[in-house]
């Protein structure tokens, strides 16, 4: 499946022959530094912060620049191949947005989460919706229609309403479940906490739960006629420490793939892969979760290996193009953006986030071109050299 990313360099150049600029910026730092600028500060301070001091936030980008990618050259190839496959589906390209659950309030419209379905409709890029969410998982599995859509879990404690959510979530269409194990209990985050700020608590992002059935049977009234009611419920039922074990009753309740989020080491793999999982997703949220951590690049080497082939999701500082081909080199399967493309759709709506989308496939695209690296496969560990 070729799709030639790269072109999109020779749209912006040719727009600007005809005195056009870009109307979204290509690079990272121009879509944080219009983010923070157009985004209300309770939005922006909860999407950029991190845990503790943020030091693991910042390890996350920083792990990247540790890494160079090898030339090579004499490959007389013109094209490149991006696609991979997913659990049987083809995709064009390895890139993937991350689940987001305050998506829904990044966009003007307070829609976010379908602004990243159509995007990811527009680009082929799957896009993972989170539980929390501005708008019911039907609305936004029914957008999600050539390219798929996933479904992210936060498991609570009510097994019912886990597997009510699991279910939906099966009959409208999703492909997958990410069940993301490292948020049960929030992590100590200084900016949402110096600003007494939960987005959640605040009634934001609870359509899910307030649309399911379970939710309101377990609440006895209808949750618009008693927000604050329905709020506290959902901040009691919110969290459960999920075990391997609970792997057994998901996995009856679905016939989707199963993949587990937030595993950086070789012994939660093995885990994870005896407990029924179908892939593993690498990720240390962020450095939202828990501070003082590893960089997630460089615990994924180790999950990689010990994966025995299945795939492997990667998340945590992916920042652009060049970051996706090092994660790629680095053994993932697929990689997925998370803050870049909620900037992205803070600074310009759908057309700003597929603007997003299609810089980071041309700047990976490119880069495998100039260094000799035309297929997914030919992006070996002998392509990626340690450079500190
Ligand atoms: C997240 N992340 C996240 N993960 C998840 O499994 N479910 C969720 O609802 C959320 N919500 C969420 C909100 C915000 C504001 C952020 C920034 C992140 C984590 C996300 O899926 C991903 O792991 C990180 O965003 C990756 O790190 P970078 O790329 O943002 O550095």
């Amino acid at each position: 499946m070729t799709r030639r990313f790269g072109d999109f360099q020779n749209e912006i150049y040719g727009d600007g022959l005809r005195g056009r600029l870009p109307r979204y910026p290509v690079d990272f730092d121009s879509l944080e530094r219009t983010a923070a600028a157009v985004l209300p500060s309770w939005i922006w301070s909860y999407v950029a912060g991190g845990c503790g001091d943020e030091h693991t936030q910042r390890a996350n980008v920083a792990a990247f620049r540790k890494w160079g990618i090898v030339p090579r050259m004499g490959i007389g190839e013109y094209e490149r191949d991006l696609s991979v496959e997913l659990f049987g589906m083809a995709l064009p390209s390895p890139v993937f947005l991350a689940p987001v659950g305050v998506m829904g309030i990044c966009t003007g419209d307070f829609h976010g989460d379908l602004v990243a379905a159509r995007a990811s409709e527009r680009t082929g890029v799957p896009a993972i919706q989170s539980t929390l969410a501005m708008d019911p998982l039907e609305v936004t599995g029914a957008v999600h229609r050539r390219t798929p859509g996933l479904f992210q879990l936060y498991t609570p404690t009510d097994r019912e309403l886990a597997i009510s959510l699991l279910q939906r979530a099966e009959r409208a269409g999703y492909k997958a479940i990410v069940v993301t194990l490292d948020t049960w209990v929030t992590g100590w985050r200084p900016r949402d906490l110096n600003t007494a700020n939960f987005p959640q608590l605040r009634g934001w992002c609870l359509a899910n739960y307030f649309s399911d059935e379970r939710f309101r049977a377990m609440l006895g009234r209808a949750p618009e006629s008693d927000p604050a009611g329905a709020i506290h419920l959902w901040s009691r039922i919110f969290g459960k420490s999920v075990s391997w074990d609970d792997l057994t009753w998901m996995r009856e309740s679905t016939s989707l793939p199963i993949v587990v989020k937030g595993v950086c080491r070789s012994d939660d793999v093995r885990r994870a892969i005896d407990a029924g999982a179908d892939g593993i997703y690498c990720s240390n949220h962020g450095g939202r979760q828990a501070d003082g951590g590893l960089p997630a690049l460089d615990a994924l080497p180790e999950v990689v290996a010990a994966a025995r082939g299945l795939p492997v999701l990667f998340d945590s500082g992916v920042r652009n193009g060049t970051d996706v081909v090092k994660a790629l080199a680095l053994g993932a399967t697929a990689v997925g953006l998370g803050r870049s493309y909620v900037y992205a759709a803070a600074a310009g709506g759908e057309d700003g986030l597929v603007h997003h989308l299609r810089s980071v496939l041309a700047e990976a695209d490119l880069l495998m071109a100039v260094d000799g690296y035309p297929t997914i496969a030919d992006l070996t560990l002998d392509a990626i050299r340690r450079v500190v």
